[in-house]
């Protein structure tokens, strides 16, 4: 890394923070916001405007949605329901098996336990009770180089696409992997929750997916980009994202297939029937209305619906006509409208945020208090995603962080991290990820949304903190892993039990979106059967179960302008 961090910014985000998100260290009694929530109601009503001019907690759903700029779409809610398609379709992976989803199938994060487990650097499975691949993982406090990662496929090399419409397993030639042998390859890093992932500014842990997307992977423009481009959209790290894992030998592919031209995975895709091997509800929010309701797939008016139509619909003729040429362009933009519906915005912490005072328990309250107080936890977990890596956050903010690295990167001393460069870290092409270049960047990684976070154990990229509580107790104790570069933000903390468990009680209780606990609309999904994990059914809108304030939606105008769920 060339330049040493500076520091100047820091007096503006103490600004921004402002008096209740209290410095760690500073011992002048608990901050003047925490302190009125816990009295009157008065009081409560002067918090939520305190929160919101000065730490930017404001309900998700006023935040606008950042939105694509310079893309090609005619009809939006045609390219959510291709994209919705893409997403599921197990015909994606080589195999016929891996789908997008089947790594972010629970509550949009992964959650299978076996052959999840990657030996990091040395090789060495160590942790869990795992001792080499194909095993079932228990989760456990990881301190060796070990990380829960999220298993893709096996090694191949890519031969063709199988001429037989009916088979969605690539033609490919078994390697045998150094690490796993021919069992499923394991990423070493954990899938993250994809859900409000729209208002980040990057993507993937160290931001590798950029905002500017060239229509053909997930480097943007800069020095990392070696294929070019056939197109150049903003606010699209989404697109860029989405790119990527078709592409990935470990995530989705046998290596060599690529996504356009001649025998790609736009050859196969063009092909075969969306979804032929996976029912969809006919209540499905996006693709209700296509549901075939004697089987498997979609029936677009009489007949098996099509790729090429569906993206007739969403693109136009000409793009549709090209298709095979341009298809990571489809992929990634339709991907993003998809994604760009699925914002987890109906929180208690929102509903309080909008008026309603008894969303959150007084335990609850403490327990934000702490968050932004003695805990600190805001400076980094800031705004209405919990995370300062978001558009909004940067355009307030500026590119630096308060330790002169990349806004939205953080080093917090994670003990595994030395194996993975993060911010830190070089590209595609040899060159660095990191904007600033800052050393702060090395073994920094993106502040991750606290949103669902109860529903999506285990922990940090590294997947080596098992529950909510190990990760309170790393933080007080000011991180794993001594180092240089270490955020001055992350100190020891001077918690009491009290103290912890009031925050462990907001995070876990405060920040879930039922409907995503209940897969409810724009959280429903077509039938998966997760490679290693559970069958999921089709759901449609109603999810498995209801949602106790799906219908109070109109007892406050506070309330009344949610994102809402996709409809066509
Ligand atoms: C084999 C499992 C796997 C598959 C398949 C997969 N992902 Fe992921 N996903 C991950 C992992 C692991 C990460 C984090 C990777 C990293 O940071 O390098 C991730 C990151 C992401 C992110 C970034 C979230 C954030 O906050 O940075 C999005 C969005 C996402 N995936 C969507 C998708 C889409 C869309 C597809 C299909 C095109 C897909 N994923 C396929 C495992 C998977
Ligand atoms: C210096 C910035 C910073 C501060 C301060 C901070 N965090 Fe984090 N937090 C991060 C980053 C960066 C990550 C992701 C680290 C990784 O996985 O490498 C993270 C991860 C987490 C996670 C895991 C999320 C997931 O999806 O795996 C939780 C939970 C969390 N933080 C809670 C807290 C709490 C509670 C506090 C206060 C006690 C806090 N954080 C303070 C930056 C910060």
């Amino acid at each position: 890394m060339a330049t040493t961090g500076n520091r100047s910014n820091i007096k503006l985000l103490l600004a921004f923070a402002g008096a209740s998100a209290a410095l760690v260290g500073c011992d002048n009694g608990p901050p003047p916001a925490a302190e009125a929530l816990q009295t009157s109601s008065l009081a409560a009503d002067s918090l939520r405007q305190d929160l919101a001019d000065r730490l930017g907690y404001r309900p998700l759903s006023r935040e606008p949605i950042p939105q694509p700029t310079n893309g090609h779409i005619v009809n939006q809610a045609a390219a959510v329901r291709l994209g919705k398609a893409f997403f599921w379709d197990v015909q994606a992976g080589s195999d016929g098996e891996v789908a997008c989803a089947t790594c972010h199938s629970s509550s949009g994060a992964d959650s299978r336990k076996f052959n999840t487990l990657h030996p990091g650097r040395d090789g060495i499975f160590a942790s869990g009770g795992v001792t080499g691949p194909n095993q079932t993982y228990s989760p456990v406090l990881i301190q060796n180089d070990d990380v829960v990662g999220t298993q893709g496929v096996s090694r191949r090399l890519f031969v063709s696409i199988n001429p037989d419409p009916a088979i969605a397993n690539d033609t490919c030639t078994p390697v045998v992997d150094p690490i796993f042998g021919t069992a499923r390859r394991v990423v070493s890093r954990q899938a993250p929750m994809i859900y409000g992932a729209a208002f980040f500014r990057t993507l993937f842990w160290a931001g590798e997916a950029n905002p500017r997307f060239n229509g053909l992977d997930i480097w943007g423009f800069g020095a990392n980009n070696t294929v070019g481009s056939i197109a150049d959209m903003g606010n699209s790290a989404l697109a860029s994202q989405a790119s990527g894992p078709p592409g990935n030998g470990t995530e989705m592919r046998c290596t060599g297939r690529l996504l356009n031209g001649p025998n790609s995975l736009a050859t196969k895709m063009l092909a075969r029937p969306p979804l032929q091997f996976q029912r969809v509800s006919r209540t499905d929010s996006v693709l209700g209305r296509l549901a075939n309701p004697n089987g498997p797939g979609l029936r677009c008016g009489t007949t098996t619906c099509s790729y090429r139509k569906m993206i007739e619909e969403a693109f136009g003729p000409d793009m549709a006509a090209d298709a095979e040429n341009i298809f990571s362009l489809i992929w990634g933009e339709s991907v993003q409208a998809y994604e760009l519906t699925l914002i987890p915005d109906r929180t208690p912490f929102d509903r309080f945020l909008s008026g309603h005072r008894r969303a959150l328990t007084p335990k609850q309250r403490a327990g934000f208090e702490v968050f932004t107080g003695k805990g600190n936890c805001a400076v980094c977990h800031a705004g209405p995603m919990f995370s300062d890596a978001t558009v909004a956050f940067y355009q307030e903010h500026g590119p630096l962080n308060r330790d002169g690295g990349d806004q939205g990167f953080h080093n917090i001393g994670l003990a595994n991290s030395r194996i993975d460069g993060g911010r830190g870290g070089l590209g595609a092409g040899n060159a660095p990820i990191s904007d600033s270049e800052s050393l702060f960047d090395d073994w920094a990684f993106k502040t991750p949304t606290l949103r669902n976070i109860k529903l999506t154990a285990p922990y940090f990229h590294t997947g080596s903190y098992p529950t909510l509580d190990d990760v309170v107790d790393f933080y007080v104790r000011g991180g794993d892993f001594a180092n240089s570069q270490i955020s001055a933000d992350i100190q020891p903390l001077d918690l009491t039990s009290e103290e912890k468990d009031a925050l462990i009680d907001f995070m876990a209780n405060g920040l879930t979106d039922c409907r995503v606990e209940k897969q409810r609309a724009p959280f429903d999904h077509p039938e998966l059967v997760v490679v290693n994990g559970p069958h999921l059914p089709a759901v449609g809108r109603n999810g498995i179960g209801p949602c106790q304030h799906d219908d109070d939606d109109d007892d406050d105008d506070d309330d009344s302008d949610h994102h809402g769920g996709h409809d066509d």
